[in-house]
């Protein structure tokens, strides 16, 4: 089983965001989509979430086109995290995390139901925070609360956009870890936009470089990750090296105290040509 984006192209208006994109991503894999800023991250996941109607391609999760769900199917089959947080609702903790359990049940919650609320609880470090009102916790609390009712829904497949932007480094890694175990144990198609490419390399099982509405590059981290296509897509120099089996990148920014920091170049804006051997992620 996988989730299937084939020859998708977006646009907002006349202007194309996504030219073209193919990926697979297989049932118990994490995809890392990484680019820069504006270069359509968000814009693929909220496509697969439907919330953004694409002007071509095809979206299928195991063979069935996700454009003809019902909203509720949706909802059983892809959890979607945004990557902006709205916290101007009243809900307390688990009560917004129970929300993910609206495509389960009928008329209330059940028992059932309130046992994944408290282990998606449990999981994201949330426990102590149950009864607080959302509107109150820090933007990073707030963050873990929409990863768990995401978890609480059950999905296979897990859309999550940057959900570590606002996290401190131990939440980071504790997210992207479970992200990673639900995946591998649960069988869940999982994708994760991200910004930090060596958490990247360290937690997803496979990435995807998006720059110029295409797909750049893609596949395992140690595979593709190069000085070369770093520069290309970010327009910012590096060394790489490999530490504990994994590979990591080192920005070449030395910032002249004295003075000011060396800023890099901007990155292309220009489409890059995409091998097609590269802008798949099978396995
Ligand atoms: N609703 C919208 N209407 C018009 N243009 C949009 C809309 N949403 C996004 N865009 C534009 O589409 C492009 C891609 O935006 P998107 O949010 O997908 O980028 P991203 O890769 O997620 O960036 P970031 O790393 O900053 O989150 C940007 O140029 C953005 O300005
Ligand atoms: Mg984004």
């Amino acid at each position: 089983m996988s989730l299937e984006i084939r020859d998708l192209s977006v646009a907002y208006g006349r202007r194309t965001i996504l030219d073209g994109v193919d990926l697979v991503v297989e049932r118990g894999r994490l995809l890392g989509l990484l680019g820069p800023n504006g270069s359509g991250k968000s814009t693929l996941i909220k496509t697969v979430a439907r919330i953004v109607k694409p002007r071509s391609g095809t979206l299928e999760w195991d063979g069935l086109p996700l454009d003809r769900l019902s909203r509720r199917d949706l909802a059983r089959v892809v959890a979607y995290v945004p990557q902006a947080i709205d916290q101007s609702f009243s809900l307390s903790v688990r009560e917004a995390v129970v929300l993910g359990r609206t495509p389960h049940f009928g008329a209330r919650p059940r028992r059932r139901d309130w046992a994944k609320v408290d282990l998606a609880l449990e999981q994201l470090g949330l426990v102590e925070l149950a009864d607080r009102p959302v509107s109150e916790l820090s933007g990073g609390q707030a963050q873990r609360v929409l990863v768990a009712r995401a978890l609480a829904q059950e999905p296979q497949v897990l859309l999550l956009d940057e959900p570590t932007s606002a996290l401190d480094l131990r939440y980071q890694l504790q997210t992207l870890h479970l992200a990673h175990t639900i995946a591998a144990e649960q069988g869940v198609a999982t994708v994760v936009s991200i910004h930090d490419l060596n958490h990247a390399a360290r937690f997803c099982d496979e990435v995807a470089f998006l720059s110029g509405g295409r797909v750049l590059a893609a596949g395992e981290p140690g595979e593709v990750y190069g000085a070369d296509l770093v520069r290309d897509v970010y327009g910012v120099g590096v060394d790489l090296s490999v530490y504990d089996g994994f590979t990591e990148v080192h920005p070449q920014v030395k910032p002249d105290r004295t003075t000011r920091a060396v800023v890099p170049q901007a990155a292309p804006q220009t489409a890059p040509q995409v091998a097609p051997e590269l802008a798949k992620v099978a396995s």
